[in-house]
């Protein structure tokens, strides 16, 4: 019999935050397909996965995904295209050897995880495989939950941002939303910070990097991260109305 595709989200750093789910469907996977940014083979995901559920005898097949965007409704870029291909291919062959395969992902695999490209491409395949998805803490809650922040209340709006969006988007967006969540923050500081001033809602901001993490740092100044190298877990929220303090 086929084995079952299990995208597995993995929360944002701490290993307490991955789910009691998500470490039995790891635990249950002869095969872990991970996903590496980095051309060294080093995964996020993976690191925190280990934390949490033992990893002898699995096995590991790391995958490297190139760091580029993609534009819903436009051919992606074809390095990135491949890598997909490559990946679907590489999981099914496991799955027609009858073995289950677990793809860790960071944080809730629905909020710009890859894992949804490579499950797309399976089934632009034809592949007929048994897709399961298993939610994870995103790192929106998990920073705000740092922040000592809500989301949304009543009838206030959440927007999530990609932050690597131009200027004009990123205006529009923060004028719809009374919070914001700006994601993938941490190369665009410098034109980011300027942006919300002039908009008045530095103060209003905050940036947590690196959340639940044991080097976890918030910056409720947000301008005294302009010009310094923050780590690629970096998530800003922008709060317009403040809550009641906690
Ligand atoms: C490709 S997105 C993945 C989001 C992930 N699927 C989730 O649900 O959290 C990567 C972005 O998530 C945010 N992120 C992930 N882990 C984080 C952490 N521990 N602390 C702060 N932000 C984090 C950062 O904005 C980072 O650039």
């Amino acid at each position: 019999m086929q084995g079952t595709f299990y995208v597995v989200g993995v929360g944002p750093g701490d290993p307490e935050l991955l789910t009691l789910k998500s470490a039995r469907i790891l635990n249950g996977c002869p095969v872990w397909f991970v996903p590496s940014a980095f051309d060294d083979g080093g995964s996020m995901a993976l690191r925190i996965a280990h934390g949490a559920v033992r990893s002898e005898g699995k096995t590991i097949l790391s995958h490297r995904f190139p760091m580029k965007q993609v534009h819903r409704g436009r051919p992606p870029d074809p390095e990135v295209q491949a890598a997909w291909h490559q990946a679907a291919t590489t999981i099914l062959a496991a799955l027609d050897r009858g073995e289950d395969v677990a793809y860790p992902t960071l944080g809730d695999p629905a909020i710009y995880s890859t894992a949804f490209y490579v499950c797309e491409t399976l089934q632009a395949y034809g592949a007929s495989c048994r897709i399961e998805i298993v939610p994870g803490v995103s790192a929106i809650g998990a920073s705000a939950a740092v922040a000592g922040l809500p989301l949304c209340l009543g009838d206030e709006r959440l927007v999530v941002i990609p932050a690597t969006f131009a200027d004009a988007r990123i205006r529009e967006l923060l004028a719809l939303a009374d919070v914001a969540v700006c994601m993938k923050v941490y190369r665009v500081m410098d034109r980011l910070v300027p942006l919300l001033e002039e908009l008045g809602l530095v103060d209003q901001s905050v940036l947590v990097e690196r959340c639940s993490l044991a080097d976890q740092r918030i910056w409720p100044d947000i301008r005294q991260a302009v010009g310094r190298e923050l780590h690629y877990f970096s998530t800003l929220i922008v709060r317009k109305k403040p809550p009641a303090a906690l």
